[in-house]
Formats: structure tokens, C-alpha cells, sequence
């Protein structure tokens, strides 16, 4: 399979896709929170799921780059809804050759289905992220599934993620988080200007849908102006029709 880099010039064919990739980048470790990236896969016309899955979007090299992201971050963190929504792996193979992602999972509510759900590769740690305000109830049923890691609670009562951050690199050690969504958490993370660097893979389909159906990468209120970033391009890549687009955000936001 040719792998072309189109951006930034000159363009040329690489071995894979962000090979050299580094997280958190030279110049960033002593930075107060991980370094996080969003990871993320649409169709042409913007569609992240497909009858409420998105394990149909992406090509065997999309899924590459996912596990060469995933192997270069110290954990790798999803909504609930993710988990919901369709059967998955947080992890890596043990050819991939490095120490699994602490694989940590969000929520509110406490509607996590793990055992069902979750794919765990071998020697993987998990963690759920639940705020200070979840009812001892739904503590107790989530620490009988995985060890519960508790976080100060936003104006909401849902997690406030910029303290979760912040206590995730302190008493855990995560020095860099991908984010493989969903839409709901990649938006909260989003409008509090808590990510670094987004990767969007544009897998080549049209896959239409009425509004209501048609999930996109962030799902919440549009971006007030004053918060909407211009995000800078850092690389293009092109494998079989598809496109892989590296951006990063405006550095005063985080
Ligand atoms: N194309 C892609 O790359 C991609 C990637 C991932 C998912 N998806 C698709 O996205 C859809 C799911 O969308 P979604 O928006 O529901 O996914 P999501 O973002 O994974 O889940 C949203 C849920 O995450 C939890 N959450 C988010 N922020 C929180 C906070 N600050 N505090 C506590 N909990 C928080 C809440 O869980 P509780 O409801 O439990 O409180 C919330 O309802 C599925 O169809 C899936 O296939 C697509």
C-alpha cells in the first residue's frame, strides 16, 4: 500500500503514517496536564457513525493509525456513549510491542457496559472517570466492574474535565491522552479548551441520513465565536483515497 505525505511540502512517500510521531511533542513535558489529542474518523459528507456505530467507518490503515496513536500515548479515554454504542478494543496486539494505554471511560450516569462492551487486551489496565457528585450507589456497581477514579464536579455535576486532567497526569502519570470520542465528550473537551492536537481520518463514502441521524465530530451547542479555534494544519496523508489530517489548536487556548 503506497502512503503518500501531500503536506507539508515537499510531498513523498513514506513507510506509515506518523511514524515519527511523539507525544507529548519535544518542548511540552513540563506542561501542568497531559498533552491530548482527539482521534477521529468521517465520511466525505462529515458522518462519525453509521446506524450508531462508527466500526464501519475507516480502512484496515485508519485502524493502523490508530494503534500507532494509541502506542504513543500513555492512555487513551472515551465518553460512555462510545462504549454504548458498539463492542471495542481500547488496546493494542502484542505485536504492536509496547506496554498497553491505561484505558479510562467517562460518564455521568454510571451506564457503562464493560463486560459486555469492552475488549480488554491483555495486562490493560482500566479507569472510570465519574465526578465527586455521582451517587454513592453508582459508585459502589462501577467499583464491582473496574477501579473508579473520582473528580471534582463542574457547575453540572458531571465531571469537570480540565481538574480531571490535571489530577490524571499528577496521581496517575498520563503525560499524553488520546481522545477516540465520542462526539459529546470530544465537544466538552473541545469548548473548555482542553485539547492540543486533532487527527481526522476521511474515509472515502458518502453515507447521507436525515439531520436528527446524522452524527458529526462534536455533538452539543455550537461554539460560541470567541471560542471557535482556527486549527492549524500540521500534515496530510493519503493511502488508497484516504485522508489523514493532523491539525493542532491555537496554543493559548490550553
Ligand atoms: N467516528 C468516530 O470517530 C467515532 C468515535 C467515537 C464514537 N463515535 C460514535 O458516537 C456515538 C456516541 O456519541 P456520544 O456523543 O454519545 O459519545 P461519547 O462522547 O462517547 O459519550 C457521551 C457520554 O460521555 C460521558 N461524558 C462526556 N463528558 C462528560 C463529563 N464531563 N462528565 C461525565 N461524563 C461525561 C456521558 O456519559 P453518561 O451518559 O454515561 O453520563 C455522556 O453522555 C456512537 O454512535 C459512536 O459510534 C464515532
Amino acid at each position: 500500500m503506497k502512503v503518500l505525505r501531500l503536506y507539508p511540502p515537499p510531498g513523498r512517500e513514506v513507510s506509515a503514517i506518523y511514524e515519527d510521531l511523539d507525544l507529548p511533542p519535544t518542548g511540552r513535558r513540563d506542561a501542568a496536564g497531559p498533552y491530548v489529542v482527539i482521534n477521529t474518523v468521517s465520511s466525505v459528507d462529515g458522518r462519525t457513525a453509521l446506524e450508531g456505530k462508527a466500526a464501519g467507518l475507516g480502512s484496515r490503515i485508519d485502524r493502523r493509525t490508530m494503534r500507532t496513536l494509541r502506542s504513543r500515548a500513555d492512555a487513551v479515554m472515551i465518553g460512555a456513549g462510545t462504549l454504548r454504542a458498539e463492542r471495542l478494543s481500547l488496546g493494542l496486539d502484542p505485536a504492536d510491542g509496547v506496554p498497553q494505554p491505561l484505558a479510562i471511560i467517562v460518564t455521568n450516569t454510571g451506564d457503562v457496559p464493560l463486560e459486555e462492551h469492552l475488549i480488554v487486551k491483555g495486562g490493560q489496565e482500566i479507569l472510570i472517570l465519574l465526578s465527586d457528585a455521582a451517587p454513592s450507589r453508582v459508585v459502589e456497581q462501577l467499583r464491582k466492574l473496574a477501579p473508579v477514579m473520582r473528580a471534582p464536579a463542574d457547575s453540572t455535576g458531571a465531571v469537570d474535565l480540565g481538574r480531571a486532567l490535571l489530577a490524571l497526569k499528577a496521581e496517575r502519570g498520563v503525560q499524553s491522552l488520546v481522545v477516540e470520542g465520542g462526539p459529546g465528550l470530544s465537544h466538552a473537551l473541545i469548548s473548555h479548551s482542553l485539547v492540543d492536537e486533532l487527527f481526522l481520518t476521511v474515509a472515502p463514502e458518502l453515507l447521507g441520513g436525515a439531520a436528527e441521524q446524522t452524527l458529526t465530530l462534536l455533538r452539543g451547542p455550537t461554539l460560541p465565536a470567541r471560542d471557535r479555534p482556527t486549527l492549524d494544519l500540521l500534515s496530510i496523508h493519503l493511502a488508497d483515497g484516504e485522508i489523514f489530517l493532523r491539525y493542532s489548536f491555537p496554543k493559548d487556548r490550553t
